[in-house]
C-alpha cells in the first residue's frame, strides 16, 4: 500500500457499509458484525466514524459513538486497517481526525475496550494517549466467564483523558 498521505479520509455513508463489513470480517481478531450493524454505523454514527480509501479501495475504518448517558466520552468500538497498510500510522491518523471533528470539541475522554492479547491495539491506544498528553487508565469492561460465558476473551476498558488540550 502507498504512503499514508495519498489515503483519503472521509465521513462514511451507506455506500461504505458493505465494504466496511468485509474489511472487518477479513481482520481477525475483530468480531465480525452484521452488514446491517455496519450500515447503521456508516449512517447514524457517521460523525464519529471514519473511512479511509486508497484508489477507491477501503483500507481503513474507525467506528465510534458518543456514549448516550456520558456524551463527553467518545467510545471507539473498532479500528481496522487492511493488512497491507499496517504499521504506517493510518490507524493513529484516523483516530486523530475523528477527535478533531466539531462533534468532538467537547470530548473530555476517549474509551475503548481491548482483549489482553491484542498487542497492536494496546500499542495504538497507548501511543494515542502519549501523543495527547493524557492519562490512560485500565479497568475491566466485560469478563470472559461472566459476560461471554467463556466463549470470548475478557475485554479491558481503556479510558484516556481528561484532555486538556482542546486543539489536539
Ligand atoms: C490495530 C490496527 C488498527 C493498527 O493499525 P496501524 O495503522 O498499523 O497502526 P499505526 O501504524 O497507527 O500504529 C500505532 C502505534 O501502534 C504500534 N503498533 C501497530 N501495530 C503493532 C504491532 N502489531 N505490534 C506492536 N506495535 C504495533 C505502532 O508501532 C505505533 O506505535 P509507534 O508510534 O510507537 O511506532 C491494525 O493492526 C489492525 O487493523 N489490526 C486488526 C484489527 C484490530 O485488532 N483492531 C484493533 C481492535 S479494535
Amino acid at each position: 500500500m502507498n504512503d499514508n498521505n495519498t489515503i483519503h479520509l472521509y465521513h462514511p455513508t451507506s455506500n461504505d457499509g458493505f465494504a466496511v463489513n468485509r474489511l472487518i470480517a477479513e481482520s481477525p481478531p475483530l468480531d465480525a458484525n452484521s452488514a446491517y450493524c455496519n450500515l447503521l454505523q456508516c449512517t447514524h454514527f457517521t460523525d464519529t466514524c471514519m473511512c479511509a480509501k486508497l484508489d477507491e479501495e477501503l483500507v481503513g475504518f474507525v467506528s465510534g459513538y458518543l456514549i448516550p448517558s456520558r456524551p463527553e466520552t467518545l467510545f471507539v468500538w473498532q479500528v481496522v486497517v487492511a493488512e497491507a497498510g499496517r504499521g504506517k500510522g493510518l490507524a493513529s491518523r484516523m483516530l486523530r481526525e475523528v477527535l478533531q471533528r466539531p462533534i468532538c470539541n467537547k470530548i473530555d475522554y476517549l474509551e475503548t475496550t481491548i482483549t489482553p492479547s491484542n498487542e497492536s491495539s494496546w500499542a495504538l491506544f497507548k501511543r494515542l494517549a502519549e501523543n495527547l498528553g493524557a492519562e490512560l487508565n485500565v479497568s475491566v469492561a466485560f469478563e470472559k466467564k461472566e459476560h461471554f460465558h467463556g466463549l470470548h476473551e475478557s475485554e479491558k476498558l481503556l479510558r484516556i483523558g481528561p484532555f486538556y488540550n482542546k486543539h489536539r
